[in-house]
């Protein structure tokens, strides 16, 4: 065989419908859909190059070599690409992400998505869009949601076969933005992973899981017309649910800080006082303010002002997960 080797490039995403907790956790088969938008600019670009004869997977991070629990779960994945191609060649894996370095954004969303499509066409695997956000999935949960662009939904599924994500509106379909406020480069928290796994521990999680299919049809429907309240409402409510759920785990998350609830609050006073914004937090203490695009200048002004925000990351829609040379 002749050059075995592919690079692609993905986006994070970020969801305004949250996933949280596993019905499956191997598989990756989540409590509950949920619904994303795609970060232009904040990507992770990845190599894979399949090496005849040799012994182990390799992974470079950033230029560093990555060894241990990270290098074991791509080379878990990586297992699940051999397995489909049905073969036995082992990879050299090299991935770049371009998010500023220490401040806490999530990056295995890009990552396994970036990792997936190069890993599989690498290996002359030609998947179906709904196959390749499948195989994302079993990397990271949140990755699947990666692969297709724009607007995202997550449909839980039934089992492996149903669980997949798919564009419910293009990025140009609604011109919002991400604005991030960075609230500290230096923290230590619990992974993801680690978090799924606690989500039943609380009393409170079968209860917003109940409710998730009602959150999800308003929230496709805000953004299906472009209603910023609709969406506002109910984007903050997803995140507050989960955030509740975590905080009523045992042992019990807090992921926020002081300049967490800081954000949160001046946000709703920016809102009443007519500009179009909602936050969103994930397992960590960063908060994501959505936006529309005309407005990201003057929130991301307004964000950098507030007292402990380290940083603002803006980031517009973004598209799929793609090949490149
Ligand atoms: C809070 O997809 O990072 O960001 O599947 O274990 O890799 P793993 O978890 P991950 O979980 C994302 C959790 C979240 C909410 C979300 O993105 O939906």
């Amino acid at each position: 065989m002749s050059d075995q080797s592919a690079t692609a490039v993905a986006c994070a995403n970020i969801a305004l419908i949250k996933y949280w907790g596993n019905r499956d956790a191997a598989q990756r088969l989540p409590a509950n859909g949920s619904i994303s938008m795609n970060l232009e600019g904040l990507f992770t670009r990845t190599r894979v190059a399949w090496r005849e004869g040799f012994k182990e997977d390799s992974l470079i991070i950033n230029g560093l070599p990555v060894r241990g629990t990270a290098l074991q779960r791509v080379s878990d994945f990586l297992a699940l690409v051999r397995n489909m191609a049905g073969m036995d060649w082992r990879a050299e894996v090299v991935s770049e992400n371009n998010f500023p370095a220490g401040t806490g954004i999530a990056s295995s969303a890009s990552a396994f998505a970036a990792l997936a499509l190069a890993a599989s066409i690498a290996a002359r695997l030609d998947l179906e869009p709904a196959a390749l956000s499948r195989l994302a999935r079993r990397g990271s949960g949140s990755a699947c949601r990666s692969i297709p662009g724009g607007f995202v939904e997550w449909q839980a599924g039934a089992g492996d076969e149903d669980s997949f994500a798919a564009s419910i509106a293009s990025p140009e379909h609604w011109e919002l933005a991400d604005c991030i406020a960075v609230v500290s480069a230096e923290y230590k928290t619990t992974g993801s992973t680690e978090g799924h796994a606690l989500a039943d521990t609380s009393p409170l999680q079968a209860g917003r899981v109940a409710d998730a299919p009602h959150r999800l049809d308003i929230c496709r429907r805000a953004l299906l017309s472009r209603d910023f309240d609709a969406l506002a409402g109910i984007v903050e409510l997803d995140s507050n649910l989960m955030h509740a759920v975590m905080m009523t785990s045992t042992p019990p998350l807090f992921y926020w800080q002081e300049s967490t609830l800081t954000v949160m609050r001046w946000v709703r006073e920016w809102r009443l006082g007519g500009l179009p914004v909602c936050y969103s937090i994930d397992a960590g203490p960063n908060v994501h303010v959505i936006t529309e695009r005309a407005a990201a200048g003057r929130v991301a002004d307004l964000l950098g002002a507030v007292p402990g925000i380290q940083k603002v990351l803006v980031a517009p829609v973004g598209g799929p997960a793609r090949l490149v040379k």
